[in-house]
């Protein structure tokens, strides 16, 4: 007991990107150096080296506590129950979230069922007032609507999961940028945004009043 009370806080980052090495991994990487370094421990997940279906829609989990797919989404919903925070990094494709991460989204059904059909959250009382998501965002293209998509469904997601949505990284023209290494200005931002993330829980960071 002592042991578990004397945990750092725990915060899970959702890397959305195929590439290991990438802009989106770049970006990702800086903000779990943050959050650590505010004192957090981080569990980085390369959604699409996961074995995962989408969610066919069996409605198992209107009556039940997880999916009957079992598969490494499902073992992870206890994961998304305990955890602190959450930073999801995602590059734009074809205007919205990439499919294999849309795919794990959509498998969190299992909480909207359990929040809006049975009323009966999966997220404690107490992990619902701290919990909060930092979205990072890569575009190639620069047109005024490129975040909608990746913005409105994480938003939904963050929802679902009862951990709100609270801030934002969104970089555009990654096309023409090519290398997220020759702007350390948007690197740093992204450490602050992670080391934000993570002392807000520590208590490292207080935000302005
Ligand atoms: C399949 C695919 C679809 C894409 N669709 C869009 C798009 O709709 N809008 C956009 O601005 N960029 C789009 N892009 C560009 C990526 O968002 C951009 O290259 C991003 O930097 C990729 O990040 P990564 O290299 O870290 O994975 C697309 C890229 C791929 C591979």
């Amino acid at each position: 007991m002592g042991e578990y009370q004397n945990m750092k806080p725990q915060i899970v980052a959702l890397l959305g990107s195929p590439l290991p090495e990438g802009n989106t991994a770049k970006l990702l990487k800086k903000s779990v150096s943050g959050a650590e370094a505010a004192g957090c421990d981080v569990q980085v997940i390369r959604v699409t080296e996961l074995s995962l279906s989408g969610c066919m829609e069996h409605y198992f989990c209107r009556d039940h506590e997880t999916c009957m797919m079992e598969d490494d989404v499902s073992m992870l919903y206890p994961v998304f129950r305990e955890m602190d925070s959450l930073i999801i990094a995602t590059p734009v494709m074809t205007m919205g979230i990439p499919g294999h991460l849309k795919s794990f989204i959509d498998r969190f059904q299992v909480f909207f069922c359990a929040k809006y059909v049975r009323n009966d959250r999966l997220v404690r009382k107490e992990k619902r007032k701290i919990r909060r998501t930092l979205l990072l965002s890569i575009s190639g293209m620069n047109l005024p609507e490129n975040f909608d998509g990746v913005t409105l469904s994480t938003r939904s997601f963050c929802d679902v999961i009862d951990c709100r949505y609270d801030d934002e990284l969104l970089i555009r023209d990654m096309d023409n940028k090519v290398d997220l290494d020759r702007f350390p200005d948007l690197l740093e931002t992204a450490y602050q945004k992670g080391f934000r993330l993570g002392g807000l829980l520590t208590g490292l960071y207080q935000d302005p009043v």
